[in-house]
């Protein structure tokens, strides 16, 4: 058993880590006030101030911090970029100080979404990033900041789905919630990712501190698709109308940040140095589902009453 302190609890990635994690490890959240029954102990911290997380570290002497807290809204990233460089770039270097310090081993999330997606194959760990808006910009700068102060640290670049908090963050959630509505939608069919279920990167992430791994690592599902594909596999799986997603090009819709076409990352180095077989959105969405069924959407939010 390990304690674990992770940051951006509340997050799509911070409160399904936390769930999965806490069957076997020790568990603090930092939060800025969202969780207000969660079943492990929340601190609460606004990142936009840096000295309230370093009394949180000292208190709880973690022997591990993931640090998910970002500002991953990429649209808010182009109108507030001053605000996207301080949760995107400065809290990782900070983050990278106070762990290298303390000897804390650090996991930072950053992105697929740093390549630029001309390349015609799977990217990999050695390709050369180009990011293409505000928030791979300041992602990057992230994890190059972590890199440059932590050479332990390890750095898991990832994609995934899950059920979130508002209901409303992940893009399973998108055609889900759309669909069960009987709205039409768009699916971009120009836009190529690895989505992994985010308890399998839960699964993954422990795994990967387990094993004491660092460096770069692509942390994504093993099977590429495009985004209309991935709706017409969301449908499929709830038992949805297919028909009310509409195929459209990333081009031609209103979104302001610029997207990358292919986010095709190769898990070959995660599946090698791990030693496993790297799950694919397809058993997640089975996973996904279970979790529906089950009434697990329900009990993550009641936690915030
Ligand atoms: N979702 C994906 O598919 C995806 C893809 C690529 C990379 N990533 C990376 O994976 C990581 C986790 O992503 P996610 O989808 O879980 O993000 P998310 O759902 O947007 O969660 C972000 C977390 O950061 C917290 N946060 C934001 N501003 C804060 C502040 N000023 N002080 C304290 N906490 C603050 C949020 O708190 P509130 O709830 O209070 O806002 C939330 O808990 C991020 O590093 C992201 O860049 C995600």
């Amino acid at each position: 058993m390990a304690r674990i302190l992770i940051t951006g609890i509340s997050g799509l990635l911070g409160i399904n880590l936390a769930m999965e994690a806490l069957q076997n490890h020790e568990i603090v959240g930092v939060d800025r006030g969202k969780l207000k029954s969660a079943p492990f102990p929340v601190v609460k911290a606004n990142f936009y101030d840096r000295h309230v997380f370093i009394p949180a570290l000292d208190a709880f002497h973690p022997e591990w911090v993931i640090n998910c807290a970002a500002l991953t809204n990429l649209e808010e990233c182009e109108r507030y970029p001053g605000q996207a460089k301080i949760l995107n770039t400065k809290l990782a270097r900070d983050l990278a100080v106070d762990c290298a310090e303390r000897h804390i081993k650090l996991i930072h999330l950053s992105t697929d979404a740093v390549f630029d997606g001309t390349k015609q194959d799977a990217y990999t760990e050695q390709d050369e990033p180009n990011p293409q808006s505000i928030y791979a910009q300041t992602k990057l700068e992230g994890e190059r900041a972590v890199q440059e102060i932590y050479q332990q640290a390890t750095i898991a670049r990832v994609n995934f789905f899950g059920w979130s908090l508002s209901g409303r963050r992940s893009l399973a959630e998108f055609f889900f919630n759309n669909l069960s509505e009987g709205r039409n939608v768009n699916g971009f069919t120009d836009v190529i990712f690895c989505p992994m279920w985010v308890t399998d990167l839960s699964r993954t992430l422990i795994a990967m501190l387990e094993k004491n791994l660092s460096g770069l690592y692509h942390v994504v599902g093993s099977r590429a698709i495009d985004k209309y594909q991935f709706g017409l596999e969301v449908a499929r799986r709830f038992g949805l109308r297919e028909n009310l997603i509409l195929p459209l090009s990333v081009e031609d819709s209103d979104l302001t940040a610029r997207r990358s076409h292919n986010l095709w990352l190769s898990v070959h180095k995660l599946s090698t140095d791990l030693g496993r077989e790297i799950p694919s959105f397809s058993t997640g969405l089975d996973g996904f589902y279970t979790q529906f069924q089950q009434g697990y959407p329900q009990k993550i939010r009641s936690y915030q009453q």
